[in-house]
């Protein structure tokens, strides 16, 4: 009998290849780009099982084109990139990669916190052009963290982690979510639940750890902006679109905030025009969980989730 065949729409760690071989043909996009549409749906149109990236727009017409897809296993923890209804509609079942990713990206979180407020990357620059010649108690002053509230909006997995962090930096800890979490839950994380205008208006920093949604998307816009404190610091490391990026440039640029540490876009690998060229940004290229064995871990869980639908059985994180 021949072989279930498995595209894997960008090179993965080793581990998935390791994983899949023995008992599929596995075909690897080897190019160093994503697949433009048309070759997504070429490679995918035959395939018993597709295992995706976050930057592969998997809509209903993709999925519409999918001959014998029986899964589709996104390695992100995110899955706003899958039309996931379409997929359910066509008895294609898809997962994701949660709890893996958790730490890796609260720390990430952390580190963009932690830049901008303290303004590392400015001081880094400063340095390699020549420019220290002495040292002065007026350089390069940011904001304190100890005393300081941190707003969470999201307060799943990695908004809890985040929390955790934050208390060993002094900070306290409001967090707006669609539902509150039990009260041991807010006990153990130190954490108050707020409605969104409260973290907005009290908040010295707000990090972003929301899924995608309708009802997410520009979470953070000109309103939401217009009322946070002129020292706030905003960290993304959610989805772009949970905030409105030319909003959140010209509050920059206007100081109406102090500072933003972004590790996602918009309209990725698009920037905003002029964000790139604000002094009080920090920008890294979705790198949130791009630790060693943190992206092991994610691709060796998609492999898994493949393996066990094509032996009939039902994966772990199954999303639909
Ligand atoms: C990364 O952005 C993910 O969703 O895992």
């Amino acid at each position: 009998m021949a072989k279930p065949t498995v595209l894997l729409t960008r090179r993965l760690p080793d581990v998935v290849v390791e994983m899949l071989a023995p008992t599929c043909d596995v075909d690897v996009n080897q190019d160093d780009r994503p697949y433009s549409p048309d070759e997504l749906a070429r490679k995918a149109a035959d395939k018993d099982a597709v295992v995706a990236v976050l930057t592969d727009k998997i809509d209903a017409s993709l999925i519409g084109t999918l001959e014998r897809c029986r899964v589709i296993a996104n390695v992100a923890v995110g899955f706003d990139n899958i039309d996931t209804e379409a997929a359910k509609r066509r008895g294609i079942v898809v997962t994701n990669t949660p709890g893996v990713l958790t730490d890796a990206t609260a720390d990430f979180a952390m580190a963009l916190l932690l830049a901008v407020a303290r303004r590392v990357i400015p001081a880094d620059r400063f340095i390699r052009d020549g420019k220290f010649h002495g040292w002065n108690v007026l350089m390069f002053l940011g904001g304190d963290l100890a005393g300081k509230t941190l707003g969470l909006a999201g307060f799943g997995r990695i908004g809890q982690a985040v929390a955790r962090r934050a208390a060993g930096f002094g900070l306290r800890i409001v967090y707006a979510d669609e539902h509150r979490f039990p009260i041991d839950v807010e006990q153990h994380f130190g954490a108050r639940f707020v409605d969104k205008e409260t973290l907005l208006r009290t908040s010295d920093f707000i990090s972003l750890h929301l899924p995608l949604t309708p009802q997410t998307h520009h979470w953070i816009g000109e309103a939401e902006l217009a009322i946070m404190k002129p020292t706030a610091y905003i960290v993304n490391t959610s989805r772009g679109p949970a905030i409105d990026e030319a909003a959140l440039v010209r509050a920059l640029r206007e100081k109406k905030i102090a500072g933003a540490g972004l590790d996602v876009f918009e309209r990725e690998p698009e920037l905003a025009p002029g964000l790139a060229e604000l002094e009080n940004v920090v920008l890294a290229p979705h790198i949130a969980s791009a630790a060693e064995a943190t992206r092991s871990k994610m691709a060796s869980m998609a492999a898994e989730s493949v393996l066990l639908v094509l032996g009939g059985k039902d994966p772990k994180n199954r999303v639909v």
